[in-house]
């Protein structure tokens, strides 16, 4: 039987399907816009191989858009079905693939666990459960999968620079930036194109106020990103967060038009509502409007992708994004219609309807009842859900504009101390304090005034 890169035997026809694996592999791992190509080449190669079809389940989930479940689960029984003669460690991915899809994302990453602590060198299984774990909002899991994986790999073994970058970010979002940078800048110097590991140090240099180096990492690496997926936009964004920190909004809107919301761009049009794209665009102008920088047709566009994704909830984070857009456009009852679609698709059980109904809907209520001109509603609405946003998933960066929502508030309805829950927060997680963060320092000012 062929085996693939890190040495775990895989049901190919064929060491010509086995290299094309490979080439898969390296892919998904490295954010190549090409990934769905290599898919194809791969069953090309051979049609029936179950891990084959495990990718293609799993790049369906990955886009998180109610449309493509369906495709997921037709993939996902594909896959079972091939995997009955497959490996016992290729039947846990067809399961994981087949819970994902059927809505339990709890189990999927259970039977991903359930493979690493066999295979620790299993990297599909790793990047699955390191990226799902991320948008469930536990850095804590991450942290772990990272620590237990970490002794079977070293640079010997092939995609090693792919794990240092995924320990990178995990380590990041557990609050140990210098592990973080250490493990990205390892990352980076044995391949400068990673971009998941450029990633991680630029999160880096974000929360630790670092705002020149980050221009400049981003500008060093900037070259090598050519190829790769929408995963670049997201740098752009994080590039447009030194420049807003600084205070160059005209670049901040520059990089948008030009960087990570080209509407000309093939690799925006080729998904234009994905979900990290409408993220970082939808929060960038949040920020921008915060200081009082309309962005014109901006919103517009934004808004008519959240009315067409209406009912969508797979993506818990991106649902006050969506409804920023709404409220910035001034579509009121389009966007009172948009949350009642919200309700009902939320209305089920489960633990992902169950958060989506429980923290994300009151936060999209409370940017509703906001801009309506009710902010102590709003202040009442999110109060209590402070502590479980995180859940929602998104980096402590992203997490950000949802604190200013909450922020923005407490000071329009003068709560002083809803306005401090919001400040301790940014103290937390960031090194430089409110008083000297753009967008925090005039409500820093008027608490420290009372
Ligand atoms: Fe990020």
């Amino acid at each position: 039987m062929p085996r693939d890169a890190q040495g775990l035997a895989v049901t190919m026809a064929s060491e010509e399907a086995a290299a094309a694996w490979d080439h898969l592999v390296s892919g998904y791992l490295g954010y190549r816009a090409d990934a769905p190509q290599r898919l194809k080449a791969l069953l090309a190669a051979d049609a029936e191989a179950p891990m084959a079809h495990v990718m293609r389940g799993a790049f369906a989930m990955l886009a998180f858009n109610r449309s493509f479940v369906p495709p997921a689960r037709e993939a996902a029984e594909a896959a079972a079905r091939l995997a009955a003669r497959a490996t016992p460690r290729e039947r846990a991915h067809a399961e994981a693939i087949a819970a994902w899809a059927g809505g339990s994302s709890e189990a999927a990453l259970a039977a991903w666990r359930g493979i690493l602590a066999d295979h620790p060198r299993d990297v599909v299984a790793f990047r699955l459960h390191h990226f799902l774990a991320f948008w469930m909002g536990r850095p804590e899991e991450m942290a772990a999968s990272a620590e237990a994986v970490r002794p079977a790999w070293n640079p010997e073994v092939p995609a090693h620079s792919a794990m240092l970058g995924c320990f990178a970010f995990a380590a990041e979002e557990s609050g140990d930036q210098q592990a973080a940078e250490r493990d990205g800048r390892a990352a980076i110097a044995a391949d400068p194109s990673d971009l998941w590991a450029a990633h991680a140090v630029a999160h880096v240099l974000e929360m630790t106020g670092r705002e020149e180096e980050g221009i400049a990492w981003t500008s060093a690496l900037e070259p090598h990103w050519e190829g790769g997926s929408q995963l670049v936009h997201h740098l752009w964004w994080h590039r447009a967060l030194y420049h807003l920190q600084r205070g160059e909004t005209e670049m901040v809107l520059a990089l948008y038009d030009q960087r990570f919301r080209n509407l000309a761009s093939p690799l925006v049009q080729s998904h234009a509502d994905l979900y990290i794209d409408m993220q970082n665009a939808a929060s960038m102008l949040w920020r921008l409007r915060r200081l009082g920088i309309g962005a014109g047709p901006r919103w517009e566009e934004l808004a008519d992708k959240a009315m067409a994704r209406s009912g969508d909830i797979l993506s818990a984070f991106t649902l006050p994004h969506w409804m920023m857009a709404l409220t910035a456009s001034g579509r009121w009852e389009a966007g009172c219609r948009w949350l009642e679609a919200a309700r009902q698709a939320a209305a089920g059980e489960g633990a992902h309807a169950t958060l989506v109904r429980e923290v994300a809907l009151p936060v999209c209520e409370a940017i509703l009842d906001h801009a309506r001109g009710e902010p102590a509603r709003a202040v009442a609405l999110m109060r209590p859900v402070l502590g479980r946003m995180h859940r929602l998933g998104g980096s402590h960066a992203q997490q950000e504009v949802l604190w200013e929502v909450f922020l923005d508030a407490a000071v329009d309805a003068e709560d002083r101390d809803a306005a401090q829950l919001a400040l301790a927060w940014s103290r937390r997680r960031f090194s430089a304090p409110p008083a000297r963060r753009i967008g925090w320092a005039a409500a820093s000012a008027w608490v420290g005034s009372a």
